[in-house]
């Protein structure tokens, strides 16, 4: 079996490629370097040279300011780029594992998303996303959609940086009073975890769309405080007000989503968001 990982130096791309490894695997490390998944042709081409049997695609443009600034070029990738995955995998006759997001709900709903759940993205980054997953369900039988949420691993993010709670410990060292916003509830999911989930559901043939986030829900300000509790981190944590941090584009305020489809299947590996926190915490080296 030969595993090829898309976007292998992100933040979750890095723990996908030791996820496969673990499970013995010598994943090829496909970076932005080696291709670019909005070019047909190289995407043809750098696949077409590994003849993957499972395809594993990180590569998104998702800073989500970026996205609405630029929607042409997130068309490009996160769509057009996910529709050359579909056509290349096709013609390889490889499975592939596509990861999506929660911004393809528009947060109304106030219970867990399912899978079946209609989307309406609120802005071009979920759409753009969303037209992503279309492509592929329109153009491949073999594939696994694995959306997920608000995620955090040891390997910083290549689009924004630190993640929330190394952010978080930054800042405490920093100030000693922190503002975090209580009215955005998401389900904080390691990467590590997921790149484990995606590994397992890479090996069956059970293709679909696929909810895959940490159990549980918080706000980022509950987040803030959990970080600070289990590493005994001594700052003033405050709710920020309601317009102090305008968002610039909307975002939904509730992306909760249940893996409903992965425990039908008795596949749910991951585990709730408080206890993935702590493994975070208390067993990952600390970031540069
Ligand atoms: N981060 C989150 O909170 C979150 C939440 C829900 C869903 N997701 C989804 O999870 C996935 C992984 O996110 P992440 O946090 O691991 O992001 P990341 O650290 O920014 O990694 C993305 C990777 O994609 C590469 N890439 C970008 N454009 C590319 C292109 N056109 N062709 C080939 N490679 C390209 C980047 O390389 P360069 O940096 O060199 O361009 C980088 O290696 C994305 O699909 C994202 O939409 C993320």
């Amino acid at each position: 079996m030969t595993v090829a990982v898309i976007g292998a130096n992100g933040q979750l791309g890095t723990d996908v490629v030791a996820a496969f490894r673990r499970n013995g695997e010598t994943p090829i490390e496909l970076t932005h370097a080696d291709l670019d998944i909005s070019s047909l042709e190289w995407t043809r081409r750098a696949l077409g040279g590994v003849r993957p049997s499972i395809i594993v695609n990180t590569a998104a443009m998702h800073h989500v300011e970026n996205c609405e600034r630029d929607p042409a070029h997130a068309y490009q990738i996160n769509a057009l780029g996910a529709r050359n995955l579909a056509i290349v995998a096709r013609e390889l006759d490889s499975k592939l594992v596509h990861v999506s997001t929660d911004y393809v709900f528009d947060g109304l709903k106030k219970a867990p998303y399912v899978e079946s759940d209609p989307a309406a993205p609120l802005n071009v980054y979920g759409n753009t996303k969303l037209a992503g997953e279309a492509f592929i369900r329109g153009a491949l039988e073999k594939y696994f959609i694995v959306r997920t949420s608000a995620l955090y691993g040891r390997n910083p993010c290549r689009a924004k940086g630190k993640n929330f709670v190394d952010l978080m410990l930054k800042l405490a060292g920093e100030r000693d009073e922190l503002r975090v916003v209580n009215d955005e509830i998401v389900s904080p999911t390691p990467t590590a975890e997921l790149a484990q989930q995606i590994a397992e559901l890479s090996r069956t043939d059970q293709y679909g769309l696929y909810h895959a986030t940490a159990e549980g829900s918080c706000t980022w300000y509950e987040f803030a405080a959990a970080i600070f509790e289990i590493t005994c981190t001594r700052v003033q944590l405050n709710v920020a007000g309601p317009n102090e941090f305008p968002a610039k584009v909307p975002r939904p305020k509730y992306s909760v989503l249940e893996n409903r489809e992965l425990k039908k299947l008795g596949l749910n590996s991951l585990e709730t968001w408080q206890k993935g926190l702590m493994t975070y915490l208390t067993h990952s080296p600390s970031p540069a």
